[in-house]
């Protein structure tokens, strides 16, 4: 099994979701762990259950500091602790844009409402005001504007008619408690998922022109050109013939190119069983910060190499423009 990611909390008051995903981090098999849980308030109680159980804290009152300021204090902690992702968890700070872009990707949030419904603050009264039948949690990735990065998973909980703001609030930290562990486990995990590493090679395969999809000795393959006489450019394997690597195989241009690449970056590319002494070369898919606009373009230049010239030619002139 994969180490389990490194993640620092980021909190600003109780900390209970904090905790929740403290104690989940604790159950055998958990994804993450938490190397640091750190506060612009330095008497959020959330630090002292952290202390308790022996997490790493960090408090740095924001008073006095800009926001960059602050901002690099609360990313030098993380980077210290060795974090690979930010979790904010009831953090009421607005973050710096180059902070943001800077863990672009690796920074999650938990908003109480069904977004895009609700951003911002005094969610719980205005759901209520609004006369809606459900509220709830959503957890969603990070972007500079607030509130409003890709939405990962969401929990809904009823509204009563004689429901107060603070009564409801405290129905969805129940649901909170149960979605923001789960939700940060699958998306941690999310690239040693064959499912989900497939699912993006798919789009980014059949988003070239004149392709489909063709089972090929059990694996998913891609093809350009007819269902009837394309050709196949690209391979996805799951850990296949011993290999520990979830990889799409693309065409190189020569054995020599193959061999080069894979002895001078062994953590991108490997030379796969059979398929390699015909040229294909592995892309590892399932490795940290994979890039994959590198693997958009290894996937086009392994379509160009295979695709009937009537297609290449149209890419070329296309490309003139
Ligand atoms: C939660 O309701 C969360 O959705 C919001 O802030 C609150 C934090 O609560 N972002 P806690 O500190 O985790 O108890």
């Amino acid at each position: 099994m994969a180490e389990p990611a490194k993640i620092a909390v980021f909190i600003s008051g109780t900390g209970t979701n904090m905790a929740a995903l403290l104690y989940a981090s604790r159950l055998e098999g958990a994804p993450f762990e938490i190397v640091l849980v750190a506060s612009n308030v330095a008497d959020a109680g959330g630090l002292e259950l952290a202390r308790i159980e022996g997490i790493a804290t960090f408090a740095h009152p924001h008073k006095g500091h800009s926001r960059e300021d602050h901002d690099a204090a609360m990313e030098q902690a993380a980077k210290d602790a060795g974090a690979q992702f930010i979790v904010l968890a009831g953090y009421m700070r607005i973050l710096s844009e180059g902070f943001v872009r800077r863990w672009e990707g690796r920074i999650l949030n938990i908003h109480p409402s069904l977004l895009p419904k609700y951003k911002g603050l005094d969610t719980h009264a205005r759901a209520i005001a609004a006369g809606d039948s459900h509220c709830g949690a959503s957890v969603h990735l990070v972007t500079p504007e607030l509130d409003s990065g890709e939405v990962l998973a969401q929990a809904k909980v009823a509204i009563a008619s004689e429901d107060t703001p603070e009564g409801l609030a405290a129905r969805v930290k129940l649901a909170e408690h149960q979605l923001y562990p789960r939700a940060v486990a699958e998306y941690v995990s999310r690239g040693n998922d064959p499912e989900y590493l497939l699912a993006r090679v798919r789009e980014l395969a059949l988003a070239l022109p004149e392709t489909h999809e063709r089972e090929s000795h059990g694996s998913p393959g891609f093809r350009v050109g007819t269902e009837k006489s394309g050709k196949f450019f690209a391979h996805f394997n799951d850990q296949h013939h011993g290999s520990q690597h979830i990889a799409v195989l693309v065409k190189t241009g020569s054995m020599d190119e193959l061999l080069g690449l894979v002895e001078t970056q062994p953590d991108v590319y490997f030379k796969p069983a059979y398929y390699g002494a015909s040229g294909w070369i592995g892309v590892i898919l399932n490795r940290p910060g994979i890039d994959w606009d590198h693997v958009a373009q290894w996937l086009e230049r392994s379509w160009c190499a295979v695709a009937p010239a009537r297609l290449t030619k149209l890419r070329d002139a296309a490309d003139r423009f």
